[in-house]
């Protein structure tokens, strides 16, 4: 019986573990929560607004075709301005580095400005 018991805990416990695995969220799920509020293409998205006025060609992220791996790594560890920094319990390594494929991978905006152009 209680070989029984301990069998039923370690399917129990292992079943749980794979459960985790499934869950855990990949570059395009830590974008839309850790970026997109600022970054998205349009207005309403200080990231988007303030890159526009500090004229980059592109103002979101998507559609950038000079971001640095290492450049985003270093801007997402340590801020910049008006960014927050993300700390590895918030966002590891390789979970930056899944978001920056997830970002490069996507197809590029078809942009409204977010400042209206004259
Ligand atoms: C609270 C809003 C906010 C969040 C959340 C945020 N950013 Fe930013 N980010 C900004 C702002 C604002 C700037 C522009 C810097 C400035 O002028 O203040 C910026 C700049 C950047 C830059 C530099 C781009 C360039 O052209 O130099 C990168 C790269 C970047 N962010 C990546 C990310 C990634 C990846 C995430 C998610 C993990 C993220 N940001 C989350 C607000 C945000």
């Amino acid at each position: 019986m209680k070989k029984l018991i301990a069998l039923s805990l370690l399917v129990i416990l292992s079943a749980c573990d794979s459960d985790q695995t499934v869950e855990k969220p990949d570059g395009a799920e830590n974008y839309a929560l850790m970026c997109a509020g600022c970054h998205d293409p349009g207005p309403g998205h200080p990231g988007t607004m303030l890159l526009e006025q500090a004229g980059r060609p592109v103002a979101s992220l998507f559609g950038r075709d000079d971001l640095d791996r290492e450049y985003l790594r270093t801007i997402v560890r340590q801020g910049l301005i008006e960014m927050p920094p993300f700390r590895p319990t918030e966002l590891s390594d390789a979970e930056i580095d899944e978001i920056y494929a997830h970002i490069m991978s996507a197809e590029p905006p078809v942009t409204t400005p977010a400042m209206p152009v004259k």
